[in-house]
């Protein structure tokens, strides 16, 4: 939304977005087929990543909603989940939150008294606080673009970090409404959580281990928690104990990143003895590169002969995915049955050579604020701390209430400009922590109340990358700053 037109902006902030029985493509394509996967395509056989990529894979995609498709019964439904389809199986298989045991039921009651709330506040259009717009057409375009690459193959979109900044109560129900999105992938319990009660019913998962508390929480609230340390199997005994079921998880295997994962030199028997033990569901396999052209290859191979490995001892590893944005663009050999990016979905290419000519990547926001002050300086007078702008002539000074603590950086003064009615203003007089001064001129072409477009895609200005470049802050530091108390608007 450009400046001047807040009025026409439609307020969803935090509010659930997805699109049960509305998604078209892999979950129709589940229903369509009565539900019936062929059985064929979870033999141990069919389970090797060369035989399972494309569009035959994207049809495995089952239903977000909770419910086995119409003439399967929910126990078969299961049976056949733990297959190829694992990852959609964990949504299909989904229901209601459980009761958790009397520990985390206990911490999370304590919680919920402590304020959270399922009913966000709503930010009115006339607000005077700031705001972040989230450009949910954007979005669409950047999964589409990242699905093209993919091959139509399913997007897990990674959502981790408060969705890398912007929201994930927001952006969880948003993205997992796409059709092209086939899971939401995150790095912390609380988030996954957050995400579930903004309404997300799309399979998700964790890319963390957890304690045995935290497994049991992300399996009663339907997510996949993923393994890699040595004890997996005893640990996850006792949450089946626990659940009274087997515990459905996706098994992290590191390939040379040496950050997480469980090493690939040791892999092989806790593969073996997780795939067999009765409390433990593998659901999915995935590895994480190091965005190292050469021993991104280098993992690829260690990867493949693992996978190799499974096929020939007959080990179901459920869904293969291993490519976050950078291999998706440049290592085409790896996107198994489902890609894994993040930053190509918020509008930021990976670097490497090239990348830019791939695709068409959108910014995906706003930040936003309206005019709150506008004074006429005089000649000698000034603006802000330690007197940051002082006027030689007399010059109307604007005041946004926004700043530092909100996400928009310091350096952004003397260096940055500000769009308000299709005009750039420059930023002079200082970015205090809740404030920004803006030089409008010796002309008053501003009023209280005209909206601000500090960041955004109205202006190459303005766009993100820009203002990265110009306060040399970098583009995920930017977006990573955006204060979470920041109102989402999706646009
Ligand atoms: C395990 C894992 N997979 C995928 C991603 C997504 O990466 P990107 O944002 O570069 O696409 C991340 C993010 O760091 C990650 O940690």
């Amino acid at each position: 939304m450009v400046g001047g037109r807040a009025d026409a902006v439609l307020i969803v902030t935090l509010s659930g977005r997805d699109s049960d029985g509305t998604a078209e493509g892999p979950a129709e394509a589940f229903r369509e087929s009565g539900g019936d996967m062929n059985s064929s395509d979870h033999s141990p056989a069919a389970s090797h990543p060369r035989q399972r990529t494309g569009p035959r894979a994207r049809d495995c995609l089952s239903s977000d909603n909770g419910r086995p498709a119409p003439g399967l019964t929910r126990r078969r439904f299961v049976e056949l989940a733990g297959g190829a389809a694992g990852l959609s199986a964990l949504g299909a298989c989904a229901s209601a939150p459980q009761p958790m045991s009397a520990g985390v039921a206990g911490a999370r009651r304590g919680e919920a008294g402590q304020g959270r709330t399922a009913e966000p506040r709503v930010q009115s259009d006339q607000s005077f606080d700031p705001w972040l717009e989230i450009d949910a057409d954007a979005f669409h375009h950047n999964v589409r673009e990242a699905a093209r690459l993919a091959g139509g193959r399913p997007i897990l979109a990674v959502v981790k970090n408060n969705g890398y900044g912007l929201g994930d109560r927001t952006l969880g129900p948003l993205l997992a409404g796409f059709p092209e999105v086939g899971g939401i992938a995150c790095v912390r319990v609380e988030e996954a959580v957050a995400m579930r009660e903004a309404g997300v019913t799309r399979p998700m998962m964790v890319m963390a281990e957890g304690s045995d508390d935290e497994i049991e929480e992300l399996v009663r609230h339907d997510v996949m928690p993923s393994v890699w340390l040595d004890d997996a199997p005893r640990r996850l005994d006792r949450v089946a104990q626990r659940l009274g079921r087997p515990v459905p998880v996706q098994l992290f295997v590191d390939t040379g990143m040496g950050r997480e994962g469980m090493p690939y030199t040791r892999a092989r028997p806790w593969i073996e003895e997780l795939v067999r033990h009765p409390s433990v569901d593998v659901r999915a396999t995935y590895t994480m590169f190091s965005h190292d052209m050469d021993f991104d290859r280098e993992q690829l191979a260690r990867f493949e002969e693992m996978l190799a490995w499974a096929e020939g001892r007959r080990l179901p590893l459920g869904t293969i995915h291993a490519s976050p944005t950078f291999e998706l663009f440049h290592l085409p050999e790896a996107l198994y049955e489902m890609v894994r990016p993040g930053n190509a979905l918020f509008g930021n290419y990976p670097s490497g050579e090239g990348a830019q000519s791939k695709a068409d990547l959108k910014p995906v926001f706003r930040l936003c604020a309206r005019v709150v002050r506008v004074e006429r300086l005089e000649a000698g007078e000034s603006a802000g701390f330690y007197r940051t702008f002082k006027a030689e002539r007399p010059t109307w000074v604007a005041l946004l209430p926004v700043g530092r603590t909100d996400g928009y950086p310091s350096s952004a003064n003397g260096t940055c400009e500000v769009l308000i009615g299709g005009r750039l203003y420059p930023v002079t007089g200082g970015v205090n922590s809740a404030h920004t001064i803006l030089t409008i001129g010796q002309e008053k072409t501003v009023e209280v109340g005209d909206v601000a477009t500090l960041i955004g895609p109205d202006h190459p200005a303005i766009l993100p990358h820009a203002v990265a470049e110009r306060t040399d802050v970098g583009f995920l530091r930017i977006i990573q700053g955006m204060n979470p108390r920041l109102p989402r608007r999706v646009v």
